[in-house]
């Protein structure tokens, strides 16, 4: 015999399936093209787009803020970002060949340089006696850090590429390692070249410390540190340029973590390090809008020695391509979390508690900085002189005693 579920109040009733109306992502934090709020303020800043080490003279479409571009790098070392059509009958510059000084389109041989001033046209009369005035589409890109980054905003709002204190002046046996293309330190998560869900998904999660002490403690196993396992008490704080929080542990012996982590505008990360050794953190993350659906990121690692992003052993001694299906299902980590949110989280359908006051207030600060980008002014971060591009990182973990006062932690 069948046996069914009794309806003991209209509240259950109400919670039925049947009168769920599915919910939708907000348009403000979903869409990165150009021309909507989020795409505006997101092309105020500089993205990284490749390792410099990726960017040689063959031609490759990199896809960024929704757009379809061409990245090369000249004969003469520099790196160059186009637009792939060429100007003159819309042949892709992606089957260009780069040249001393540029890149020449396969078709009629146009030959640009990566600023996009066209420099040869040889079927032209004299190579083109109008080619000073033809110029390609074209972003500005410059190198730092092992990476190459792109502007794709007006030309006339284009900051300084900012500097982060903990990657400048290393010491004799420090560099820097990179990383990019993967997801965060999972770096062989995914076959594709771009993570497959929206960048804004995986940024806020640095605003979400309370995940760790279950999906990461519990869920994954001990995926990180054992003292994760603790429920901190956090605090979280607006500051100029981002969002910080301090989430404090009681460790034994009268000992007290204190942990700061950090999301910067517009999409930057700087993660203290997660085996909760103690000190400044060391790394910076990009978390890049590949468009609407995904993302890439890039992670720059102060360090002595090479390694640090090698793929974490998740399960077994598993890195987390060697897991089955049902091993990921077993085990979840952030992939599974962040991805089984959907391409696009679903905002509308969202119950924010009190443990997702960091989220809420990191979507707050970005969208007073979307309306300051749609009022026409500068949105944080964005500076116009070198010695402004300064930006200090407060990230850490540091140990006290239990006697240390907190400030506000709730
Ligand atoms: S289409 Fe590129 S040179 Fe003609
Ligand atoms: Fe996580």
């Amino acid at each position: 015999m069948t046996k069914t579920i009794p309806i003991v109040d209209a509240a259950q009733l109400q919670s039925s399936a049947y009168h769920h109306t599915p919910g939708h992502p907000d348009p403000v934090l979903s869409q990165v093209g150009k021309g909507t709020p989020t795409g505006e303020y997101l092309r105020r800043y500089w993205h990284p787009i490749a390792l410099a080490s990726e960017v040689t003279d063959r031609p490759q479409m990199v896809r960024l803020l929704g757009e379809d571009l061409v990245l090369f790098r000249d004969k003469s070392g520099r790196p160059g970002l186009l637009y792939p059509r060429c100007m003159h009958r819309g042949t892709s510059l992606f089957y260009g060949h780069v040249e001393e000084e540029g890149i020449r389109c396969c078709y009629h041989g146009w030959l640009f340089a990566v600023d996009g001033q066209c420099l040869n046209q040889p079927c032209e009369p004299e190579g083109g006696l109008r080619r000073d005035a033809a110029r390609q589409p074209w972003y500005p890109v410059e190198e730092r850090y092992g990476l190459v980054f792109a502007y794709m905003g007006p030309p006339e709002k284009k900051p300084v590429l900012p500097r982060y204190d903990i990657l400048e002046d290393l010491e004799e046996g420090e560099f820097i390692e990179i990383i990019g293309g993967g997801f965060a330190g999972y770096a062989d998560h995914v076959d594709e070249p771009h993570v497959p869900y929206h960048w804004l998904q995986n940024w806020e999660n640095i605003m979400d410390p309370y995940h760790v002490y279950v999906l990461h403690s519990t869920f994954s196993g001990i995926q990180f540190a054992e003292n994760f396992k603790i429920l901190p008490r956090v605090d979280f704080e607006a500051v100029d340029g981002g969002v910080i929080y301090r989430a404090w542990r009681d460790l034994d012996e009268g000992k007290k973590l204190e942990r700061v982590n950090s999301a910067l505008f517009p999409n930057v990360s700087a993660i203290p390090m997660i085996d909760l050794s103690p000190g400044q953190g060391r790394w910076i993350g990009w978390h890049v809008a590949v468009d609407d659906q995904h993302f890439r990121g890039f992670f720059a690692a102060r360090t002595r020695k090479p390694g640090n992003f090698a793929p974490f052993k998740m399960h077994n001694g598993k890195s987390w391509k060697e897991l089955s299906e049902q091993e990921k299902q077993d085990y979840p980590g952030d992939f599974e979390a962040q991805y089984g949110q959907g391409r696009v989280t679903l905002h509308g359908e969202e119950h924010l508690a009190t443990s997702d006051r960091g989220i809420a207030l990191l979507r707050r600060q970005m969208k007073q900085q979307i309306a300051i980008v749609q009022q026409g002014g500068d949105p944080a971060g964005v500076h116009f002189n070198e010695a402004e591009a300064l930006v200090r990182i407060r990230s850490g973990n540091f140990y006290t005693t239990s006697d240390t006062p907190e400030p506000s932690a709730a």
